[in-house]
């Protein structure tokens, strides 16, 4: 699915969200700065698709960024946009719930829009959590709920029914837009995934919501 919609992703991804994306993808870097100003960190920032964020880590600091996605049109699109900016970064092909790094080898580790596509939250977790070191912190960015009931509805009629209509008239796949919606729908809540990465072993985990709870930052720290 990723593979079709690959050359219209970034372009959808700012249009329809009027750029706000690129705000929470500011934000997750900014969380992580006390990491990414370390030039000896290394983070991996796992789904990294068309690398908006591991470039956003990468403007954050010194340290050494890794991408990772299965997907090689996202990642070919990712290799050129860095090049474009006049960097150059390590981009992974490999799969988020069997990831291709010994135990315990970064610093920190993101999830952008990324988790609700695998086919199990938790094994994913289990990977993160595995090649952190101890210390090493998730960030986590993913659409979630938004807690205000008027913001909730409004939402609800732009993500279900535009959203799908211009992505599907864009990308010309409307179900790669359509999917977008429904995987929302089943995806935890702030709250239970919160308590998905207390199980899976992290510690102190905290969210914050994201323009009205529409997405949500999590955060949490691999145990010493
Ligand atoms: C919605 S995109 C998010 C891309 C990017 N992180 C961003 O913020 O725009 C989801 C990405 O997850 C990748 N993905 C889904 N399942 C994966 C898996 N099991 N292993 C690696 N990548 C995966 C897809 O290929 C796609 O590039």
């Amino acid at each position: 699915m990723f593979a079709t919609i690959a050359a219209h992703y970034d372009l959808l991804n700012h249009l329809l969200s009027g750029n706000i994306d690129k705000r929470w993808r500011r934000l997750v870097a900014k969380t992580l700065s006390p990491i990414l100003a370390r030039s000896d960190a290394q983070v991996l920032d796992v789904a990294c698709g068309t690398g908006d964020l591991s470039l956003a880590l990468l403007k954050g600091g010194e340290a050494r960024i890794v991408g990772l996605d299965f997907c090689r049109p996202m990642l070919d699109i990712a290799v050129s946009k860095v090049s474009r900016f006049g960097f150059s970064l390590p981009f992974v092909e490999g799969d988020a719930l069997d990831l291709p790094f010994a135990d315990r080898s970064f610093e920190a580790a993101t999830i952008a829009f990324g988790l609700r596509n695998l086919t199990s939250v938790e094994a994913g977790f289990k990977e993160l959590l595995r090649v952190l070191k101890p210390g090493g912190r998730v960030a986590v960015l993913e659409f979630s709920r938004s807690q205000a009931p008027l913001l909730r509805s409004i939402f609800k009629i732009y993500f279900t029914k535009l959203l799908p209509l211009f992505g599907g008239l864009i990308s010309g796949s409307k179900s790669a837009y359509q999917y977008l919606p429904d995987s929302v729908s089943h995806f935890p809540n702030q709250k239970e995934l919160a308590d998905l990465m207390t199980q899976a072993g992290f510690e102190e985990v905290t969210f914050r919501n994201l323009t009205g709870g529409i997405a949500a930052l999590h955060l949490g720290t691999r145990p010493y």
